[in-house]
């Protein structure tokens, strides 16, 4: 099969979260398995010239969006057995970062028509495109509205997965013909209004051939008001057309065994190389270095759903369990405020890192002890993965997919990898944290079983992977 995904960003091209850890390895696990896949991404100003080096110009054409007539550049190159595209124009993707412009919506836009309007001049049309997020959301849309004229595109099957509910792509109801260069119809027979506005998520979700999310337990979730963002209708309405596929992470790049960002190397077997990782983070982050004291971790988007306000409201409670805490992350003003006042309370406690960076992320999952998310919502959440493949015990909220990721160890499970609680709120969060450095300070071999467990859980894409490819057999 020749697939083709179309995706606002991925590692290592372009990263701001998960998304682009899913697009950095899903379509390398698929090429390994042996169909002919492809990435569709914006040429951003940030792709670092490395890898511009390596692209060959594919030519370029004019991409029409309503009356706007834009010049659309196409590059290649091929990297992991995977071939992929990156669609120039300076005007829309020369910016200061990938996200949060003003016109967000028609950069996007622009981006979803020109991956229709680019297929011919890609190798050969796709059986299937898969989209992601809002982003691409405009992309099956725009290739119905092709087929119309297009034999050849009503072939090509649709998948559209949804990485996060919360973020849908609403604009006002002009923008339908004005940005997005829709027909009245498109209004009016109810495919893209929502609430008095244009939702291009919900879109998606109607036209697309298959919807997926990923985990299984967010796709429950999303039948509830309280997890679906005003979109829970639609997913009533689609039913199984919405199925739920946990991610998976790339091993290569997280595997502390060759893991070249940390200070020494270890497995389960040989487990020594983790102590060093911790003192080596301790003395980076001016931490007291002491190889008996937990240290909490937390590498997250600095955003309300993450839960972060429960750790800023129980602060002084975690503090007071004598852990460490780091907190690697930019986000929302409020909190990057809060995580550094608590770094000058706490000296030699507790670290902000208020940046994102890769290695010292790395560093981050190596050295420490304990990893904390108390998401609010979690569609999939991929660090308690790696968390757990560098042996830092994670520590969620039993929601989404760090429901389907993480087992209990609570409850005398042999096979326990870490600690959950349940309800979104401090007293419970607190009680496990509690519980979780009490294992530590008090049975250090109990502690360091859970932590092998994680070590030896599959937190491959081999089971996901062929997933996808039963989902786009089937299509
Ligand atoms: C989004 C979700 C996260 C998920 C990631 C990759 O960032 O918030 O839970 O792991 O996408 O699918």
């Amino acid at each position: 099969m020749k697939i083709l995904f179309a995706a606002s960003e991925a590692f290592p091209f372009c990263k701001t979260g998960g998304l682009a850890d899913v697009l950095g390895s899903l379509p390398v696990a698929l090429a390994a398995k042996g169909e002919q896949v492809s990435v569709v991404l914006p040429l951003y100003g940030q792709i670092p010239a490395q890898w511009r080096q390596s692209m060959t110009n594919r030519g370029s054409a004019y991409v029409d969006l309503g009356w706007r007539h834009q010049y659309c550049g196409l590059f290649s190159l091929v990297y992991e057995g995977v071939t992929w595209y990156f669609l120039d124009n300076e005007q829309y993707f020369h910016r200061p970062s990938l996200y949060g412009a003003f016109d967000d919506g028609e950069r996007f836009a622009f981006f979803s028509k020109a991956v229709v309007a680019m297929l011919p001049a890609m190798d050969g049309l796709p059986d299937v495109i898969h989209c992601n997020d809002w982003q691409t959301a405009l992309v099956p849309v725009y290739l119905k509205d092709a087929a119309a004229r297009w034999e050849a595109a009503r072939a090509i099957k649709t998948v559209f997965t949804i990485h996060n509910i919360e973020y849908q792509g609403r604009f006002g109801r002009d923008t339908l013909g004005d940005i997005f260069a829709l027909g009245d119809g498109w209004w009016d027979d109810g495919t893209m209004d929502m609430d008095g506005g244009v939702n291009l998520m919900k879109g998606a979700m109607l036209v697309a051939d298959a919807v997926t999310t990923v985990s299984p337990t967010y796709a429950t979730q999303l039948h509830d008001p309280y997890y679906a963002h005003g979109l829970h209708p639609i997913v009533d309405m689609i039913g199984p057309k919405l199925t739920g596929i946990l991610n998976g992470i790339d091993l290569k790049t997280f595997d502390p065994a060759t893991d070249e960002a940390i200070a020494a190397n270890y497995s389960a077997r040989r487990m020594a190389g983790k102590a060093e990782c911790k003192l080596a983070l301790q003395a980076a982050l001016g931490l007291r270095e002491d190889k008996d004291t937990p240290i909490i971790a937390m590498v997250t988007r600095l955003a309300g759903h993450k839960g972060v306000d429960l750790v800023c409201w129980a602060f002084d409670e975690i503090m007071a369990t004598g852990a460490q805490m780091v907190v690697l992350g930019t986000g929302e003003d409020y909190y990057e405020d809060f995580f550094r006042a608590q770094a000058s309370r706490f000296v030699g406690r507790a670290a902000a890192c208020i940046t994102y960076n890769e290695g010292l992320s790395h560093r981050i999952y190596a050295g420490s002890d304990l990893y904390l998310m108390p998401s609010r919502s979690e569609p999939c959440g991929l660090s308690q993965m790696i968390a757990m493949r560098y042996g830092t015990v994670p520590i969620v909220r039993k929601t989404g997919g760090l429901a389907d990721s993480v087992k209990s160890c609570q409850v005398g499970q042999a096979d326990g990898t870490g600690f959950l609680f349940d309800t979104y709120d401090t007293g419970d969060m607190l009680t496990v944290i509690r519980q979780a450095t009490g294992l530590y300070y008090g049975n250090r071999a109990g502690f360091n079983a859970v932590r092998k467990h994680g070590m030896a859980a599959d937190f491959s894409w081999k089971n996901s992977a062929a997933a996808y490819r039963t989902l786009y057999q089937s299509l």
